[in-house]
């Protein structure tokens, strides 16, 4: 794939990638690699200047993709559950199931007390939930999360993993995820990629067979994954470095 944007900078090239169905893949590379624009190629948000991709539909009814974003993607004016259930209104489907699948999911991400409130009520941690809660109430094919958690203190991120492992756990989504935390990755994801310096490119991949569930001392405990964050690491004081030149 290959990216042009006006100015003639080349963002991302030459980016071959499958995913599996329920798969649970981590994007890392340093800043301005392309990996927003990645993404937004993917949800239909850019164009690409060459190349192709497909998302292969499990159900004919389903959306391809729904994108969490870092701070942005909830409507100020709904509330709390209007704008979990935003998706689902869109596509008219009943008003019960909207109904019982905004609940479900609004419980899931533990804001049910808080549906009625609207987003400048919440903290940042619960307007990520209610992102969290409305990319799952949609149903897609392949949920698109650029560093969600990225803006979070380290309690509430801990416990936002968890529930987006537990909630991906039971749903078997396929996930695509930005993050900088190799930590992160590392705990949630089947599958690291990592990308170049600008332009990115995908230059290696690094397979977590972690046993899921899995706990977050597991990083930190299993020298296996010891060994596969500084392989990590190491890769990405190669590319930043490189970037900075
Ligand atoms: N709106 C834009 N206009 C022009 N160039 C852009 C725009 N957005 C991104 N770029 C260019 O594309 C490159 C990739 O940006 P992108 O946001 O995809 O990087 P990233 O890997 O997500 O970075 P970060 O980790 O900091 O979020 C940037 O270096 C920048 O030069
Ligand atoms: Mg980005």
């Amino acid at each position: 794939m290959f990216y042009k944007k006006e100015n003639s900078v080349t963002a991302i090239e030459n980016i071959s990638l499958t995913i599996e169905d329920g798969e649970f893949v981590c994007l890392v590379g340093p800043s301005g690699c392309g990996k927003t624009t990645l993404l937004r190629i993917l949800a239909g948000l850019e164009n690409q200047s060459s190349g192709d991709f497909t998302i292969e539909k499990t159900d004919q009814n389903r959306p391809n993709q729904s994108m969490v974003f870092q701070e942005r993607g909830i409507l100020p004016w709904l509330t709390v559950e209007e704008n979990v259930a935003f998706g689902l209104n869109m596509r008219h489907l009943s008003k019960s199931f909207i109904k019982e699948r905004t609940t479900y999911f609004l419980n899931k991400v533990g804001l049910s007390k808080f549906a009625k409130m609207y987003p400048k009520e919440l903290s940042g941690g619960m307007k990520q939930r209610v992102s969290i809660a409305r990319a799952f109430a949609n149903d897609s094919e392949i949920l698109l999360m650029d560093e969600p958690f990225g803006a979070l203190d380290e309690q509430n991120k801990y416990i936002l993993q968890e529930e987006l492992l537990s909630i991906w756990s039971e749903t078997k989504k396929t996930v695509l995820f930005i993050t900088h935390s190799i930590d992160e990755a590392l705990y949630l994801s089947d599958r690291v990629l990592l990308m170049s310096a600008q332009p990115g490119k995908i230059v290696s991949e690094i397979n977590i067979d972690l046993p899921r569930p899995r706990k977050l001392e597991d990083i930190r405990t299993d020298p296996e994954m010891t060994s596969k964050f500084i392989e990590i690491w190491n890769h990405l004081q190669v590319e930043v470095q490189g970037s900075r030149l």
